[in-house]
């Protein structure tokens, strides 16, 4: 099992996501035919342990569950609120997923899940290489790191820079250098689109 690699959490940061978290969903939009066609791309079979990082008030779940038929999702943030609203929508008794309060910085992981995704999240991370490096020690071999988001890199980094000192600055690196972090991190990249309509880069434990 890998060790927990920092114990840097940055209070205002997950302060402006608990602030945020009951009206999350009100302030934004995913477009569900552009979700639907990056879920297309993981090649989920039915079976997978997935870990949903960054999950927020849990977007992505009910477009996992569709897939899943034995699988599983542990759905981690680290902002006690956004778990909270995730929890009341998809209960933990009633849908295959399992919610954790935790900084990916500080996850305690071994070798299991197929699909770690980092969806519309990975620029708020303040060292990426080294959350791609510690995420990467959760996959089994064979098993895909996934960050994705459904709109274009210029988008995200601008919807930052408006959205408040707190965020100005979190940014998604050019496609290269995240390609690089995951060669780095002992993965394989297999799929990167980067244009006006996507940013997903997809890359495997060999
Ligand atoms: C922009 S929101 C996206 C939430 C959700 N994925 C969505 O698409 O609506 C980013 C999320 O990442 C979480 N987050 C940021 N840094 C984190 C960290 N180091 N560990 C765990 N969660 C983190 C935030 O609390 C927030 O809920």
């Amino acid at each position: 099992m890998s060790e927990p690699c920092s114990k840097r959490i940055n209070p205002k940061q997950r302060e402006f996501f608990n602030e945020r978290a009951e009206i999350w969903d009100t302030i934004t939009t995913h477009d569900a035919e552009k979700v639907a066609y990056i879920v297309s791309l993981l090649g989920l079979k039915g079976d997978e342990r997935i870990m949903d990082v960054g999950t927020g008030t849990g977007v992505m779940i009910p477009f996992y569950e569709e897939k899943l038929t034995s699988g599983s999702i542990l759905a981690v943030d680290y902002s006690e609120k956004m778990i909270e609203v995730a929890k009341k929508k998809f209960p933990e008794q009633e849908h295959p997923v399992v919610f954790q309060v935790a900084d990916i910085y500080n996850l305690q992981l071994k070798p299991e899940f197929d699909l770690i995704i980092c969806y519309s999240c990975f620029p708020h991370f303040p060292n990426q290489p080294l959350a791609v490096s510690h995420l990467a020690t959760g996959l089994k071999a064979g098993g895909k790191l996934v960050v994705a988001h459904s709109a274009s890199r210029d988008h995200i980094n601008n919807v930052h820079v408006e959205a408040g000192k707190v965020v100005s600055t979190d940014f998604l690196p050019p496609m290269a250098e995240l390609v690089v972090m995951m060669t780095a991190a002992g993965l394989q990249p297999v799929f990167q689109r980067d244009d006006e309509e996507y940013y997903v880069s997809i890359a495997f434990r060999p």
